[in-house]
């Protein structure tokens, strides 16, 4: 089966370096046939070319993988693939977050499939699980520790006491962080992440700009020396919960007690976790980015879709997202400590408290019209 490989950076040569020399048959017959780089410098490759028509436009090609990120042209290409009848294998959550409900009924008014387990959880078999478990009930919630680069960086802060941007050189030269990391450090790529497994285990379809989001730039190490005093993990987390008519989704970094498993998770790993009523709590672990582990996830969506096993896309539906329901108490570390007076449980220093337990969206609400950009805000889970 040929397959023609969109982008050849640190995923595409991850899916070039296991199907050109796995040693199993099946992967064998796996072809990638040609390749879309974006210069010249990248032309390292007989199967390499600049022109995208030559993939686009070839009979023999039947399933397009999508390995370039960003949301222009991955869409444009991705949509004119499925629009000739090939079937897509994408792991750019950026693109598939923004546009997933659209780019399955083209799917499936082509009666083709898009598949996209390295999208989320780099190579853990997340999507494949909640396929299952949905096969036999639903998921009621979730919760995902789903950006390598953060966990890396935070457990590198919490275990060597280095400082936050050396820590980020460390995760990007590493290959775990998107281009402009801006998108893993301000919890963006963590959303897109949440949206996109909403979107699978409840049906629903979120506004984007509803997910509260916040990322990690602004911690310091004093944020890690209070967890650490405190028996405690800093992890940025991702949750989401079917409400029924709403549902709730969040990112937010999380002081997790050591007892929890998420707390364990280290370097560039990633975890996510579903609830359901007869499975209870599931927890997949493994490596959330990074070229291998992300190219192991794209391969096992091509190997599916070889040996048809064709996931029908699903219909989605408006969801509204709302976060009133969340109640919490909240560390905030800020210039301005006198504007949370009214919600101060204890003050830590001068400039950092823990309010009281309150409803995320206040909290949220309080945060963004303190208007300080320097703020660190956690969530505290539990006593
Ligand atoms: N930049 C992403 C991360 C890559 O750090 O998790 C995998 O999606």
């Amino acid at each position: 089966m040929k397959i023609g490989l969109l982008g050849h950076g640190v995923v595409g040569s991850g899916v070039t370096a296991i199907t050109d020399s796995c040693a199993v048959k099946r992967v064998r017959r796996l072809e990638v046939s040609r390749i879309l780089v974006k210069d010249e410098a990248e032309l390292t490759d007989p199967r390499c070319t600049l022109n995208v028509e030559e993939i686009l436009q070839d009979p023999e090609i039947e399933i397009v993988a999508e390995c370039m990120g960003g949301l222009e042209p991955a869409h444009t290409f991705v949509s004119r693939a499925l629009e000739a009848g090939k079937h897509v294998v994408t792991s750019n959550k950026k693109m598939f977050a923004h546009f997933c409900p659209e780019l399955c009924a083209l799917a499936a008014e082509n009666g083709v499939t898009i598949r996209y387990e390295a999208a989320v959880g780099g190579g853990i078999p997340w999507m494949a699980n909640l396929t299952r478990v949905k096969r036999l009930e639903p998921v009621q919630s979730f919760r995902g520790i789903f950006n390598g680069t953060t966990n890396y960086i935070l457990t590198r802060m919490e275990e060597t006491g280095m400082d936050f941007a050396e820590c980020l050189n460390e995760a990007q030269s590493l290959g775990y962080a998107e281009k402009n990391p801006t998108d893993d450090i301000e919890g963006y790529d963590a959303k897109y992440k949440a949206a996109l497994t909403a979107m699978k285990t409840f049906g629903a379809e979120p506004d984007l700009d509803a997910v509260i989001t916040y990322g990690i730039s602004t911690v310091s190490s004093k944020d890690l020396a209070w967890a650490k005093e405190n028996g405690r993990s800093l992890k940025l987390i991702a949750e989401g919960k079917d409400d029924g008519d709403s549902i709730s989704l969040w990112v937010m970094p999380v002081f997790l007690s050591k007892n929890d498993i998420f707390a364990n998770v280290r370097e560039n790993f990633n975890a996510a976790e579903s609830d359901s009523k007869t499975l209870g709590k599931a927890v997949y672990i493994g490596q959330g980015a990074g070229s291998l582990p992300t190219a192991h996830a794209v391969v096992q969506d091509l190997l599916d879709i070889y040996v048809n096993q064709d996931a029908v896309p699903e219909a989605m539906k408006k969801r509204t997202v709302y976060n009133g329901n969340i109640s919490a108490r909240f560390y905030i570390r800020t210039g301005k400590p006198e504007l949370f007076d009214a919600v101060t449980e204890q003050k830590l220093a001068e400039d950092t408290l823990l309010t009281k337990e309150m409803p995320l969206s206040e909290a949220d609400r309080m945060i963004k019209e303190s208007g300080d950009a320097a703020l660190f805000a956690a969530m505290v889970a539990g006593e």
